[in-house]
């Protein structure tokens, strides 16, 4: 069997902030981990542990102090602005807690957008989309706008829009935050497809319940990883 291709692998990544009196915060301290083509892990670490810091970084929205990110096979450790933001178009899709939908815009043109950044058709985006929107199971549903649809409905906009661009990897940062146990759980069931489908799913949550869905667990204390490996086996989680 051929080797699985390494998507990110960041090694003693450190990032700190610099706050008001000269002062310096250590946020992440050494953070070292591979993730591979077709994973599903989920990033754990009590609340200001830095899992929005390392998310951040893995999405090429932020650079690491120190150390270095290697994704898709590339050094993104110390691009600019403009590599990292078109590395971010044609490798990542995010979903975010807030789903992040344009509220004036229509559900179609929020999943297009990606791709009519990246110089696609007009027509041709439309049409992506709306083959997104019914993977998704929100077939006609497409001249509605985000505020008519409710908040799982809504995630499911997000994912199709993540989808798009057909990324090597999904970042997903307390995607259920703000959903009810069942909705979150519907959302939980359509990552779960998407990495059956071979689709590479990072994800940060800080509840248990939906960690168990991800096939790893990465979890961070203290700018460090505490533990790494199998979801089941981890102590903490019941
Ligand atoms: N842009 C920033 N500037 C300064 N400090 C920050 C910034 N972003 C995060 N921090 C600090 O870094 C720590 C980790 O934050 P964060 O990564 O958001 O944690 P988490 O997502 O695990 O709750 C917190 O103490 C937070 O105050
Ligand atoms: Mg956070």
């Amino acid at each position: 069997m051929s080797e699985k291709q390494v998507v990110v692998r960041l090694q003693d990544v450190r990032k700190s902030y610099f706050m008001m009196g000269g002062l310096t915060q250590l946020v992440l301290k050494g953070i070292s981990f591979e993730v591979k083509s077709g994973e599903f892990v989920a990033i754990m670490g009590h609340s200001g542990s830095g899992k929005s810091t390392l998310m951040n970084i893995l999405g090429c929205l932020d650079r690491p102090t120190a150390g270095q990110y290697w994704l898709d096979g590339q050094d993104v450790s110390q691009q600019s602005d403009d590599e990292l933001a078109r590395v971010r178009n044609k490798t990542l899709g995010f979903v975010f807690q807030n789903f992040n939908l344009l509220t004036k815009r229509t559900i179609v043109d929020n999943v297009a957008l990606p791709l009519l950044y990246q110089g696609v058709g007009v027509a041709e985006c439309k049409k992506r989309a709306l083959e997104m929107l019914d993977s998704v199971k929100l077939h006609g549903y497409e001249n509605y706008l985000p505020s008519q649809l409710s908040g799982g409905m809504q995630q499911r906009v997000a994912v199709a829009r993540a989808l798009i661009n057909d990324p090597t990897l999904i970042l997903a940062d307390e995607p259920t935050g703000n959903l009810d146990t069942q909705t979150s759980n519907e959302i939980m069931d359509l990552f779960c497809e998407l990495n059956r489908k071979g689709i590479t799913i990072i994800l940060v949550t800080h509840e248990p319940d939906i960690a168990r869905y991800a096939k790893r667990l990465v979890r961070i204390a203290d700018g460090l990883v505490e533990y790494d490996g199998d979801v089941k086996e981890d102590m903490e989680i019941k």
